[in-house]
C-alpha cells in the first residue's frame, strides 16, 4: 500500500510570492488560504511551505528567530491554524519546513550564547571551513561580545551553525517538531539536513572526506528525528534537502531503514537537457535505491534558475510529462504549472544575497488588464518585480486555455493518480534511435513514454500497439497510433493495446 507522499505530487510554496491578502506587497498565509483552489484543480496531493517563522529576513526566512511563531508579514498562528484546517477540508496534505542546522543570530537562544555556549560551534581560530553562497569566504565570524573566539556560519553570518552533538539542541528542535506535528501538520522538509552531522573535533576538509557535514553522527540523527514523527503515526513525511556530491550519498539517506523518507536530488537540476545525462543519471539512482526505499524528483526550486530559463521553452512540456510519469514522487515549484520564467531584476531590485531573485518573483494569476499590475498576486507594490510575460502567463488566461502548459500539467496529474501503472508501475527504459535525443520508457504493464528533449524533430522507435493517450502539446487524438516522429519539445504518453 503506497503512502499519500509516494502516490500523490507535491506542490513548494514560497510564501513571500505566492498571495498577498492584505496588499503589502508581500505574500502571505491568508493569501495561500484564498488560492488552495488552485492547489485542488491542479490535482497535487500536498503543499510544501517554505518558511513563515519569525526571522530578520536575511535570508528570507532561512534565519529563523522563533521556530514556533509567525512572522507577522506572513500572518499570524491563527492564520496557520486556518490554512491548516483549509488545506485539510479539501484533502490535502500540509508540510512544513524545518530549518535545523542553523538559527538567526537574533534567536533567543544565540542571544544568551553566554549561557548556551555549548549550543553554538566556537573555536579560539577559524579551521579552512567556507561558507555557503557566492559570498562564501570563512565560514567563522567573531564572537560578537569580543571574547575573541570565533562562531560557525555554515551560510551568512546571521545563520549561527547549531551544535547537534549538544544534546540539549537535539532535544529543542525535536520539540520544534512535536509543536507542529502536534497543531496537526503531515511532514517536514528538512533544510540542508545533511550539514547537523559535523565532525566533533572540527577537522580540516579532505579532497574526498568533509568534515562539516554528512558526518558518521548522521544515521542517529534521523533516526532520532524518524522517532518524533513517528510519535504521531507512520504517515508524516520526512524529506531532506540534500547537496552531496554523488547520488550514491544521496542514495544512502532513503536506503537507511531510519532516514529519510524522500530527498531531493539536485543531479538533475545540474545537468544538461539530453535524454541520454538523464537516461543515465535516471538509471544510476534508481539502480542506487534499496527497497523500499522511494524517489524523488524536483526540477526546479526556490534556489535555481527555473527550468524554462534554464533549458529553454521547447524544454517546459516535456519537462512536465517526465516529473509526471517517472517512478517517484514529483515535486513541483510554484510558477512551473505555469511555465514561469527567471524574471529579470534590475540591480536596484536585487535583495537576495545570493543571486536567486529572478526565481522567486512573485507567481501572476490574472492578466494585467483585469487585475492591475499585481497580475491577482497583490494590490499594492510587488516585493520583486512581477513577470513582463503575465498577460499571456498566469493562471487565469492559462486554466482557461485548453491547450496551455497549466492544462498539461492538470491532465498529466489526474491520469497519474488513475493509473496504476503511473505512480506504481515498475520503470524500464527503452533503447532509442542513436543520437536521436529521445528519452522513453515502460510504466507498468500498459503505458510508454517517449520525450523529445531536442527542439527538433525526432524519430521514436515504440513498442507495438503503442496509441497515443496524452501529448506534450494537448493536440493529438486519444487513441491514434503513437507517431512516429515527435515535433521538437514534445513528448506523449502511449497506452499498448
Ligand atoms: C537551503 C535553502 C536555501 C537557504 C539555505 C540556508 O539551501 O533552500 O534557500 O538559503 O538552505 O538555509
Amino acid at each position: 500500500m503506497l503512502k499519500w507522499w509516494q502516490r500523490g505530487a507535491i506542490y513548494q510554496i514560497y510564501p513571500r510570492s505566492f498571495c498577498d491578502a492584505d496588499g503589502d506587497g508581500v505574500g502571505d498565509l491568508p493569501g495561500v488560504l484564498s488560492r488552495l483552489d488552485h492547489l485542488v484543480d491542479l490535482g497535487v496531493a500536498a503543499l510544501w511551505l517554505s518558511p513563515f517563522y519569525r526571522s530578520p529576513m536575511a535570508d528570507f526566512g532561512y534565519d529563523v528567530s522563533d521556530y514556533t511563531d509567525v512572522a507577522p508579514v506572513f500572518g499570524t498562528l491563527a492564520d496557520f491554524d486556518d490554512l491548516l484546517a483549509a488545506a485539510h477540508e479539501r484533502g490535502l496534505k500540509v508540510v512544513l519546513d524545518w530549518v535545523p542546522n542553523h538559527t538567526s543570530d537574533q534567536h533567543p537562544w544565540f542571544q544568551d550564547r553566554q549561557r548556551r555556549r555549548r549550543w553554538y560551534v566556537w573555536r579560539a581560530e577559524p579551521n579552512g571551513w567556507q561558507a555557503q553562497f557566492r559570498r562564501g569566504g570563512p565560514a567563522w565570524a567573531p564572537d560578537p561580545d569580543g571574547a575573541g573566539d570565533v562562531y560557525l556560519h555554515s551560510f551568512l553570518p546571521e545563520q549561527p551553525d547549531l551544535d547537534w552533538d549538544e544534546p540539549e539542541v537535539e532535544a529543542a528542535m525535536h520539540d520544534v517538531l512535536r509543536f507542529w506535528l502536534q497543531r496537526g501538520v503531515d511532514g517536514f522538509r528538512m533544510d540542508v539536513v545533511y550539514r547537523i552531522a559535523k565532525d566533533p573535533a572540527l577537522g580540516e576538509n579532505e579532497l574526498h572526506r568533509r568534515h562539516d557535514q554528512d558526518w558518521d553522527t548522521m544515521q542517529a540523527r534521523l533516526a532520532g528525528i524518524r522517532g518524533v514523527l513517528e510519535e504521531h503515526g507512520d504517515d508524516r513525511l520526512a524529506v531532506g534537502e540534500l547537496h552531496l556530491p554523488t547520488q550514491a550519498d544521496v542514495a544512502r539517506y532513503v536506503n537507511w531503514p531510519a532516514g529519510l523518507h524522500l530527498a531531493h536530488n539536485f543531479h538533475f537540476l545540474e545537468l544538461p537537457w539530453s535524454a541520454a545525462a538523464f537516461r543515465h543519471g535516471l538509471t544510476e539512482f534508481y539502480d542506487l535505491l534499496e527497497a523500499p526505499a522511494w524517489p524523488a524528483w524536483c526540477l526546479n526550486n526556490h534556489d535555481y534558475s527555473r527550468l524554462a530559463s534554464r533549458h529553454g521553452e521547447h524544454a517546459v512540456r516535456p519537462a512536465a510529462m517526465l516529473l509526471s510519469t517517472l517512478r517517484g514522487t514529483p515535486f513541483l515549484f510554484q510558477g512551473e504549472e505555469l511555465g514561469l520564467r527567471d524574471v529579470p531584476i534590475p540591480p536596484e531590485r536585487v535583495v537576495d544575497v545570493d543571486g536567486r531573485d529572478p526565481q522567486r518573483a512573485p507567481l501572476p494569476w490574472a492578466p494585467p488588464a483585469q487585475a492591475g499590475p499585481g497580475a491577482g498576486f497583490t494590490t499594492g507594490e510587488p516585493w520583486l518585480p512581477m513577470t513582463p510575460d503575465a498577460t499571456q502567463v498566469n493562471a487565469a488566461t492559462q486554466a482557461a486555455d485548453p491547450r496551455s502548459v497549466l492544462t498539461l500539467y492538470r491532465r498529466l496529474l489526474a491520469l497519474r493518480r488513475e493509473q496504476e501503472d503511473l505512480h506504481s508501475g515498475a520503470i524500464a527504459f527503452l533503447d532509442q534511435p542513436e543520437d536521436a535525443d529521445v528519452l522513453a520508457y515502460r510504466r507498468g504493464d500498459d503505458h510508454v513514454i517517449a520525450l523529445n528533449f531536442s527542439p527538433d524533430p525526432r524519430p521514436v522507435a515504440w513498442p507495438d500497439g503503442a496509441n497515443v493517450v496524452l501529448s506534450t502539446h494537448l493536440d493529438r487524438e486519444a487513441g491514434a497510433a503513437a507517431p512516429a516522429n515527435l515535433r521538437g519539445g514534445e513528448g506523449v504518453v502511449a497506452r499498448l493495446s
